[in-house]
C-alpha cells in the first residue's frame, strides 16, 4: 500500500476551499484505498524552525564536503527529520491558496526547510538532479481571481513556482485541480467544477 502524504496549506480550516477539494480528493481515494496510509501534514500547525545563519551554513558545507559545527549539526538534524517525513510517503497531495499571485509563506518555509543538497536534490558535475522521483503529485489550487487563459495568466505565481519547484527535485508527474474565481461570481460553479475534477484525479491516482 502506497503512502499518500497531504501537505495543508490554507490556515482556514473548515472554510478553506483547497481543504474541502482535499477532503474529496481523499474520501475518493480510501474508496478505491482503504488500507492506505494517509498522512495529513497540517503547515499551520506544524512548527518550522527558522532559516537561520547556520542553517545557511550547513547548506553550503554539504554542498562544499566539509564538516558542520555542533549548532550547525543540530540544524540539520531536525532539517532531516522533516525531510524523512517528507521523503517517506511515495504519493502526495498539496492543497494551497493562492496567497499574493503565489503561495502562503508557511508552505515556501517548509520549501526552503526541506529543499536540500544530498536530501531533495544531488549535485553533479553536470548540474543539479532531483532526487525525489518516480512519484505522481496532484496540487489542489485555490483563487480568488481568474488566472488561466486570462490576461492575468502572466501573474500566477503559484501554480508556476509549484511546478518549477517539483520539477526541481524529481516529480514528473505533476496533476492540477484548480478553483478559480473564489471571489467572484463564479464561485459556486467553479467550486463544483473542481470538485469533479478532485474526484475524477482522485479516482485514477
Ligand atoms: C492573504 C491572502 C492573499 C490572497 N491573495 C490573492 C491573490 O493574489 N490572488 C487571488 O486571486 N486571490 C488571492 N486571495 C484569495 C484566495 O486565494 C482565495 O480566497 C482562496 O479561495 C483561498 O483558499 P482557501 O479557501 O483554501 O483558504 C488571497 C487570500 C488571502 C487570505
Amino acid at each position: 500500500m502506497k503512502k499518500l502524504l497531504h501537505i495543508e496549506c490554507s490556515p482556514r480550516k473548515e472554510r478553506s476551499v483547497s481543504r474541502k477539494l482535499a477532503e474529496k480528493f481523499i474520501e475518493t481515494y480510501r474508496l478505491k484505498h482503504p488500507h492506505a496510509p494517509i498522512t495529513t501534514l497540517d503547515l499551520w500547525k506544524t512548527p518550522l524552525p527558522d532559516f537561520d545563519e547556520y542553517t545557511v551554513n550547513a547548506k553550503f558545507k554539504v554542498i562544499n564536503g566539509q564538516d558542520f559545527t555542533a549548532a550547525e549539526k543540530e540544524r540539520w538534524d531536525h532539517i532531516r527529520s522533516l525531510f524523512e517525513q517528507f521523503s517517506t510517503a511515495e504519493k502526495y497531495i498539496f492543497s494551497v491558496p493562492m496567497w499574493n499571485f503565489s503561495i502562503p509563506y508557511k508552505l515556501k518555509h517548509y520549501i526552503d526547510l526541506i529543499t536540500q543538497p544530498g536530501l531533495a536534490f544531488a549535485v553533479t558535475p553536470s548540474g543539479y538532479r532531483g532526487l525525489i522521483v518516480d512519484r505522481p503529485v496532484v496540487l489542489l489550487l485555490t483563487r480568488g481571481g481568474i488566472y488561466r487563459n486570462s490576461p492575468l495568466a502572466s501573474m500566477d505565481m503559484q501554480e508556476k513556482y509549484l511546478e518549477l519547484w517539483l520539477r526541481f527535485i524529481g516529480f514528473v508527474d505533476i496533476r492540477t485541480v484548480y478553483a478559480e474565481g473564489m471571489m467572484s461570481d463564479h464561485r459556486s460553479d467553479s467550486i463544483e467544477n473542481a470538485m469533479e475534477m478532485a474526484i475524477a484525479e482522485a479516482a485514477r491516482f
